[in-house]
């Protein structure tokens, strides 16, 4: 059909007006404005996705909001009112607003889901019970020394899971104000726009994010952490960043600012608070997930590489060594 003819086969009622997404031109990732509830009510499958997904929104935001509040009121790093204790090391925080957000989520879901299960960083629940039946996996504050020295990484993660394998990851940052949401096979969302990874697709272009952990001292595995970053930057990687929120690390591959983020290569491992729910939202976005040997990715695991497709071979090349 010639172009002059299509006049004839329309009408006005036929007209559609298409709008281009909004593209930042700094990461050339297409932000395609997402109407996800609408969307997702449409859904033949899981009708209670939009359940989850609801609660797990709600109850970030308000525990975020919260423990944002509660930051305000201790204005310095020695934080008093927080009642800062450690953990497993002088270095693994918690304090009095970790307790207080997690106690939150855990209510909201008990009250609208008394049957499912729970796991919590402050519970220190052995996630070996990770099994089939359904679980809410939260992380109250990922990135608690930030919060505690008032850095802006810090997040609130709540995944829901089924048979081990995340259904909906909800990742809220109080201090930007960006909730990232992900529904499995749906697509992932920052403030309701849908993202997607960078189109990079070498190292020398690339932002790699990696975490020190809770490893400190001198020793082998403070060595093989440092000698993986010099190897990124020994082959001219753009950047390497350490953030402090394993949650955000992978929300930020999903949203194409990182292209990559690794753990694991000394023991410095994250758990499965840290990945259940921005592992979704990084691959719902295109990223992809393995272990760093290139096994299957699993998130009771001690190892993790995510990255966008273009970088990770290079990423891992650079890094599996050291482990
Ligand atoms: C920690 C942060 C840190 C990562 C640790 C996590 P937390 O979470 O994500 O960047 O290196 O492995 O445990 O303890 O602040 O919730």
């Amino acid at each position: 059909m010639k172009s002059g003819n299509i006049s004839k086969y329309l009408r006005v009622s036929d007209i559609l007006i298409v709008c281009a997404p909004p593209i930042d031109p700094f990461y050339q990732t297409p932000q395609r404005p997402a109407k996800v509830h609408q969307h997702l009510a449409k859904m033949s499958a899981p009708e209670d996705a939009l359940g989850w997904l609801q609660l797990a929104r709600t109850l970030a935001r308000e525990a975020g909001d919260m423990v944002l509040a509660m930051r305000k009121l201790s204005p310095s790093s020695a934080a008093p009112a927080l009642n800062l204790e450690t953990k497993s090391a002088s270095s693994d925080l918690v304090t009095s607003a970790d307790r207080a957000s997690q106690r939150h989520i855990f209510s909201g879901i008990k009250k609208q889901y008394p049957s499912h299960r729970l796991i919590g960083e402050e519970d220190a629940t052995p996630y070996g019970m990770l099994d089939a039946r359904p679980t809410w996996i939260v992380d109250a504050i990922d990135g608690t020394t930030n919060y505690i020295h008032d850095i802006s990484e810090f997040s609130v993660s709540i995944a829901f899971v089924l048979n081990k394998t995340t259904q909906v990851g909800v990742v809220y940052a109080p201090k930007s104000g960006e909730l990232y949401h992900a529904v499995v096979n749906r697509g992932s969302f920052c403030n309701d726009l849908r993202l997607s990874t960078s189109a990079t697709t070498t190292l020398s272009r690339a932002i790699i994010i990696s975490e020190w952990g809770y490893i400190r001292g001198a020793g082998r595995n403070v060595d093989k952490m440092v000698s993986a970053n010099r190897e990124l930057l020994a082959r001219d990687v753009r950047g390497v960043r350490q953030l402090g929120s394993g949650c955000l690390d992978l929300c930020y591959v999903g949203h194409g600012r990182a292209d990559g983020v690794y753990c694991g290569v000394a023991g410095e491992g994250w758990h499965v608070w840290d990945y259940a729910a921005g592992a979704l939202v990084a691959t719902e976005a295109g990223a992809e997930i393995r272990r760093l040997d290139g096994g299957p990715f699993d998130m009771t695991g001690d190892s993790m590489v995510c990255a966008t497709a273009g970088v990770l071979a290079a990423l891992v090349g650079a890094v599996r060594e050291r482990f």
